[in-house]
Order: C-alpha cells, then sequence, then structure tokens
C-alpha cells in the first residue's frame, strides 16, 4: 500500500491532546466496549489485547497500559527468525565486547544520507549508550539516514521507548493507535512494544534517537518554575484509531528483542486496532511552540526540558530530553553563551537547524557532539572572543536560526567503534578550544602583561 498525505493527520485538531491521560478512541463508533475492558464478545466481533508499559502491579500514578481492539491479535503470526540480512550495528547491552569509553570531547560531522535503498530500520545505527535493556536500566543514542519507506514490514522494539528527533524529512508514522505525521522540529515518542512503520515522505532523510530501558519519559516537575512553566502537556498529540483491514500476504513484524533483530510473517497488518483505550501511547510535540515566552522572561540561557526519563533518585535524571531554541538574550553583567564546565551528567548533542550560540562554526545541523562525565567543553574561541568584545554594552539579543537539543544522562556512555570510526568524527574538534588565551591580569593597578 503506498501512503498518501491525506492518509496521515497535517492539524493538531486531527490528535487527541495531553500527557498521561487516560485516552480513548474509536475509528468506528461503537466498537470501544462499555464499562470492561474484555467482554465475552467485544463490539464489533474484535479481538481485545492489552499492551502494557509498566509491569501489572506497578502503582496507579505510574501504571502504563493500553486496551487495542483489533481485526486479528497480535499473536497471529509465524515463529520469529533472526533478521536476514543481519543488522549488527545496533546495541543494547553496551560492554568491553562492543563499545568502549573514550573521555575525549567527540563531534561528527552530519553523515551522508546513502544512496542505496534504505529505509528507517536499516538506516538505524547506535552511537553511544550505557546499561542494558536485559537489566531494564540504561539508554541507547542512535543515529538514522534513509531515504525509502519501510515496505509491507513493521518495527517493534522490544527493548524500550525511542524519543525520535527528525532532522531532515517528515516522518509518517503509522502506529497501532493511529497516524503521526512528524516534522523537523518536532519529536515522537514510540513505546516499548508498540508496533509501527515509518514512510519518508520526503526521501532523504536524517535524525536522531534517544532509546531508554526500564522506564519511561515523563513531563519534568516545576517546582519554583510554577504551574505553566516547561512544556505544557496540552502540546502533546496523540493519534486518533484508524485501521487496515485488506490482506498484507507476505508482511513482516521486525522485533528488536536485546539490540538483535528477529523477523516474523503475517498475512494483516498490524495497524488493524478499530478503537483503542489507555494511558500507554504513542505521541508528538512540537519543539519549536514550548514555552519561548516562558524562556525569554525567565530563563535566557538555560536550556528547556521537555521530557525526562527518571531514575529511582530524585531529580537524576536516565535521559532528559532539553532544547535550546530561538530566544532573547537579556541578562546584564552576564557572559551569555554557555559557560566552561564539567558535568558529572553526559551529554550528547545535536542540531535540527541553523547553529548553535556555542560554537561559531564546526557545529553542524545533523552533526552531533559528545561530552561525557567530567569533560570540559563550552563555548569555542571565537564565540568566548566574541562575547567578551561586546563588553557590558551588549543590549538584548535574539538569537534566531537555531534549535539544538541535548540527550542528558547519569550513566556514562560507552561509544560504538563504528561511531568512532567514522568519517564523519570530526579530529580537529579540539581545536576551537586551543586557542584560547590568557587574559589574566596579574596587576590590576595598570600592568596588563599577560602570559599566553
Ligand atoms: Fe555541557
Amino acid at each position: 500500500m503506498t501512503p498518501k498525505a491525506s492518509d496521515f493527520p497535517s492539524e493538531d485538531s486531527d490528535y487527541q491532546s495531553g500527557f498521561g491521560n487516560h485516552f480513548s478512541s474509536e475509528a468506528i463508533a461503537g466498537a470501544l466496549p462499555h464499562r470492561q475492558n474484555s467482554p465475552l464478545v467485544c463490539p464489533l466481533g474484535l479481538y481485545a489485547e492489552q499492551i502494557s508499559g509498566t509491569s501489572f502491579t506497578a502503582p496507579r500514578k505510574l501504571n502504563h497500559r493500553s486496551w487495542l481492539y483489533r481485526i486479528k491479535p497480535s499473536v497471529t503470526h509465524e515463529p520469529f527468525k533472526p533478521k536476514v540480512p543481519k543488522h549488527d550495528k545496533l546495541v543494547s547491552e553496551f560492554s568491553q565486547v562492543n563499545s568502549s569509553i573514550n573521555p575525549t570531547q567527540i563531534r561528527w560531522k552530519p553523515v551522508d544520507i546513502p544512496d542505496e535503498p534504505t529505509d528507517f530500520v536499516d538506516g538505524l545505527y547506535s552511537v553511544c549508550g550505557a546499561g542494558s535493556s536485559f537489566l531494564r536500566h540504561g539508554f541507547a543514542i542512535h543515529m538514522y539516514t534513509a531515504n525509502k519507506s519501510m515496505e509491507n514490514c513493521a518495527f517493534c522494539n522490544a527493548d524500550g521507548d525511542f524519543l525520535i528527533v527528525p532532522q531532515k524529512g517528515r516522518l509518517w508514522i503509522t502506529t497501532e493507535c493511529g497516524k503521526s505525521q512528524v516534522s523537523p522540529g518536532e519529536v515522537v515518542v514510540l513505546p516499548q512494544g508498540f508496533r509501527f512503520a515509518i514512510d519518508l515522505p520526503d526521501g532523504p532523510s536524517r535524525g536522531y534517537v534517544a532509546e531508554v530501558f526500564g522506564t519511561h519519559f515523563q513531563l519534568p516537575d516545576l517546582g519554583p518554575i510554577g504551574a505553566n512553566g516547561l512544556a505544557s502537556p496540552r502540546d502533546f498529540l496523540v493519534p486518533k484509531a484508524s485501521f487496515e483491514q485488506e490482506s498484507r500476504p507476505g508482511y513482516t513484524i521486525i522485533q528488536k528483542f536485546g539490540g538483535e533483530l528477529f523477523t516474523a510473517k503475517q498475512d494483516f497488518s498490524p495497524f488493524n486496532v478499530v478503537a483503542w483505550h489507555g494511558n500507554y501511547v504513542p505521541y508528538k510535540v512540537q519543539i519549536y511552540s514550548l514555552g519561548a515566552s516562558y524562556r525569554e522572561v525567565m530563563h535566557s540561557r538555560k536550556p528547556l526540558a521537555v521530557l525526562t526519563a527518571p531514575t529511582d533518585k530524585p531529580g537524576v535524571a536516565l535521559l532528559d530530553f532539553v532544547i535550546f531554541p530561538p530566544r532573547w538574550l537579556v541578562a546584564e553583567h552576564t557572559f551569555r553563551p554557555p559557560y566552561y564546565h564539567r558535568n558529572c551528567m553526559s551529554e550528547f548533542m545535536g542540531l535540527i537547524h541553523g547553529g548553535y550560540e556555542a560554537k561559531a562554526d564546526g557545529f553542524l545541523p545533523g552533526g552531533a557532539s559528545l561530552h561525557s562525565c567530567m569533560t570540559p567543553h563550552g563555548p569555542d574561541t571565537k564565540t568566548y572572543e566574541a562575547t567578551i568584545a561586546r563588553g557590558n554594552d551588549a543590549g538584548p539579543h535574539r538569537i534566531t536560526d537555531t534549535m539544538a537539543f541535548m540527550f542528558e544522562s547519569c550513566l556514562m556512555p560507552r561509544i560504538c567503534p563504528w561511531a568512532l570510526e567514522s568519517p564523519s568524527v570530526d579530529h580537529d574538534y579540539y581545536q576551537c578550544w586551543i586557542g584560547l588565551k590568557s587574559h589574566f591580569i596579574n596587576n590590576p593597578n595598570g600592568n596588563s602583561e599577560t602570559e599566553p
């Protein structure tokens, strides 16, 4: 089936909105059972099937599950077999066997999009990560470069939740809950276990993916920021039920399970859910729209936390997703770019569009950088010198044409060999700081001689 634009939502009103609420959606009125989840016979002759994103007994505030009412149940498929050809660039348990550690600041130029036909699954590769999907604690950061839609197949990630940040090219995503259109400037979360297919209406496409094991993304707490800070739950959009009922001979489910891919055949589309309800759902959010006015007033420098995947320690994230959007810089007597720092957290950054305020050049849209735990980093020489040259007379300044983001984790990432050996590694990255000279004045009463 060739997808067409009219199949995918184009307006916010084509979705349900909210975060963490219990949604209900019917593609045919009356398809949802009333007052029970699993009646003896479901309306319209559908099968009831639950998908659980947390253990059955998780506390109510943490419990995620949805009920799907479908034409045939997911179990109707042939046995899983290892995918052929093997996909050997996905990692879900980072160890000395498959990855290495390196405290050096690392930057990657944008990876070229392949010429040969490559879909989202084939074009997905791990960059770095820590922990283990088997032990349900950890994360992986992937990137994808692709140029064609998935055909007669769906992907299912048994390891964790995907947070996808498209940088180039829209994603038409079909899920068991319905369809979403995700453009650069938006992000989408596809929770563990949901089957999905990605079409690429714009052809050549590139983006970033954060995967979290054993937890789910939630909205950050607000504390003294107040009730209206950060992302608003109503900015998050959830698809409405839609379904396919045509026979699909040879349809393939590709299951990522422990970082390895397996395939199973079935003769129908997994997107055969006529109605569903629950709070375990795929969702998207437009990051360009988030909190601009709040930021401009309250936080003219710090990044904006959009989503957080927590650990058991209060305030310590397994993985935070934060953005550096266009905004006004207004702080007086303040070094406005991100300051020099070392961090107990590890920071992976990407750039969706434009430039980044701390790097005058070299950090390109579609590129990435990794500053691991306690590795020093900060503005490059050009940015530092230009900032202090403007002095205290610098008036309010609006940063435009930018959208950078960061995946930040308390775990120390191990890096995959193909990422370290990639021709896109910028081996001169360190040079951006080498030119920083001493401005030290040892004698404030007159002698302005400085040491190099
Ligand atoms: Fe940093």
